[in-house]
């Protein structure tokens, strides 16, 4: 029998196609968001993950700022194509803003300063391994979601508008909602390209 955390990691995908039949509250959603970060490990326990979770008229807002941000800088002639994607992510039903203390890193560099370097790499990774906890919890969920990336360009709207501290730097956006289109296949390397088994 499969591993059935391998097969939920297969039921996983970057869904494009977004819509807001969700059945969950959004009182169960923020709780999964939560426990999935919460459970999610970091360097030392160090728990530097932070995040934010849009509904409403929060999530549209946050699509309009990065749309608002992209005008500023995508070709007028472009601009059909991105308005349309933006709008993919604006048909979801809610976002998450993920972020990493910068203090806490400061702080575990003084602290441990035999990796002081290592502390933000280590942040990084966190940050990706609460992101894909959060995407497999909401897969867990039959919900779809998708990881974006339009810091730093709307670290400042977002700062603004959310009242967020300073020391919080932006890592990606994952806004979330039905699966209104199952994604293509995906295609793998070979594992002889991709590991190395001795045993
Ligand atoms: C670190 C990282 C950064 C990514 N950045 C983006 C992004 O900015 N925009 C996007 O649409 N997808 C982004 N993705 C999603 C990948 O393109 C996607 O996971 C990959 O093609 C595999 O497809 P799957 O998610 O359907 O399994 C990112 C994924 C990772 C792990």
């Amino acid at each position: 029998m499969k591993n059935r955390y391998i097969e939920l990691m297969e039921k996983r995908r970057s869904i494009y196609a977004l819509g807001k039949n969700v059945e969950q509250s959004e009182g169960i959603l923020q709780d999964t968001i939560m426990e999935a970060i919460k459970h999610s490990p970091t360097a030392f326990n160090s728990q530097t993950s932070r995040a934010v979770i849009l509904f409403n008229e929060h999530h549209d807002k946050l699509w309009d700022l990065v749309e608002e941000q992209l005008r500023s800088i995508v070709p007028v002639e472009n601009f059909a194509r991105t308005e349309e994607k933006i709008d993919s992510f604006r048909a979801g039903f809610a976002s998450i803003l993920f972020f990493e203390d910068q203090d806490v890193i400061q702080q575990y560099q003084n602290q441990f300063s035999l990796y002081a370097e290592q502390f933000p790499i280590w942040s990084e990774q966190a940050t990706g391994i609460a992101q894909h906890s959060v995407w497999m919890a909401l897969a867990q969920e039959r919900l779809g979601a998708s990881l974006q990336h339009y810091n730093p360009l709307i670290d400042q709207n977002v700062k603004d508008e959310w009242g967020i501290p300073d020391n919080w730097k932006l890592t990606a956006q994952m806004p979330f909602g039905s699966i209104e289109e199952v994604p293509s296949e995906k295609e793998f390397l070979a594992n002889e390209e991709r590991f190395k088994v001795f045993r």
